[in-house]
């Protein structure tokens, strides 16, 4: 594996999964429909350029190669490190041939020409990107006529802000005071400008509308419903929702004094190992075709 250094790839391949490989397993469990699904959106054929925006370890960029070998995939990234780990990947596929490798923020993609792309798919990079209307624009820019577009995007508006009384979906009432405190590290920028919380599903619609796809889906997945993963509570710990957030040991660690600490955690180890928890999720899938 690559060593790795920038926030994305630290978080891509070890703090999203709190360093535990049952909890890499589950993720990826999840993970592999959701490629499966904005892999079939794109429609990729026999011989076709697909350009993966914000490629990460490469899960919708190899899947595209896995299933058509005779493509050629452009893998983008503004993380150096998670380029260089997903070509070290395409190498031990042995399908470097097929592949190009670019540094490019979502909204910046002017190493590319205009209409030189057959389909663009991007999971999960919209959410940190602020200016989205110019990376949709940038992705039908880069399409043919006939291109495809492809994303999925968490609609995290749909669960913030939760009640006082829920940290990470558990019921902490007991300690609600100490949660509060906890939650509002997580709460550093505000919730108009992250650009994690500042869209939901109809902005992605207009957003492509906008940037001139004249054939639009969008599905929403909304999911409430008991957590009933089994998460062993020290991973749980050393787990952080994304890249640009601490995870909760240091959350807790900033937020709370060493009696607090012991107070909040013995609350949330019990209701973790117990599986108390509720999860709400609202993610979706938009495609769109430009004429
Ligand atoms: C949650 S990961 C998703 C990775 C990959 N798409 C996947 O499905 O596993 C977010 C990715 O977006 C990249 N990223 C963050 N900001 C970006 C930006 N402004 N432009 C392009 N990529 C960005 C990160 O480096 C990271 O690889």
């Amino acid at each position: 594996m690559t060593e790795t250094q920038d926030i994305w790839s630290k978080w891509l391949l070890r703090r999203r999964y709190g360093g535990d490989p049952q909890r890499m397993k589950a993720t990826m469990e999840y993970l592999y429909p959701v490629r499966d699904k904005v892999l079939s959106h794109a429609n990729l054929k026999e011989n076709e350029v697909l350009l993966d925006v914000g490629c990460g370890d490469g899960l919708i960029a190899s899947g595209a190669l896995e299933k058509l070998a005779s493509s050629k995939v452009i893998f983008s990234d503004i993380s150096q490190d998670l380029l260089n780990h997903a070509q070290s990947i395409a190498k031990e596929m042995d399908v470097l041939q097929c592949c190009q490798f670019i540094n490019a923020p979502a909204d910046d993609l002017s190493v590319l020409d205009n209409a030189t792309i057959d389909a663009v798919t991007t999971r999960s990079v919209l959410i940190y990107v602020s200016a989205k209307q110019q990376a949709f624009n940038e992705f039908y820019r880069v399409l043919k006529p006939g291109g495809r577009l492809s994303i999925f995007e968490p609609i995290n508006r749909f669960a913030y802000p939760p009640p006082e009384h829920i940290f990470w979906g558990y019921d902490v009432t007991p300690v609600k005071d100490l949660a509060r405190k906890v939650k509002e590290i997580y709460r550093r920028q505000s919730p108009d400008t992250n650009p994690m919380l500042d869209f939901d599903e109809y902005d992605l619609i207009a957003f492509a509308e906008q940037a001139g796809f004249n054939e639009i889906h969008l599905e929403l997945h909304v999911e409430i419903k008991p957590n009933t993963e089994r998460m062993d509570f020290e991973t749980t710990l050393r787990t952080a929702p994304n890249p640009k957030a601490p995870t909760v040991e240091e959350a807790i660690n900033e937020a709370l004094t060493p009696a607090e600490a012991e107070r909040f955690i013995s609350c949330l180890r019990a209701l973790v190992e117990e599986q108390h928890g509720i999860r709400r999720s609202s993610v979706a899938y938009l495609w769109a075709i430009k004429e």
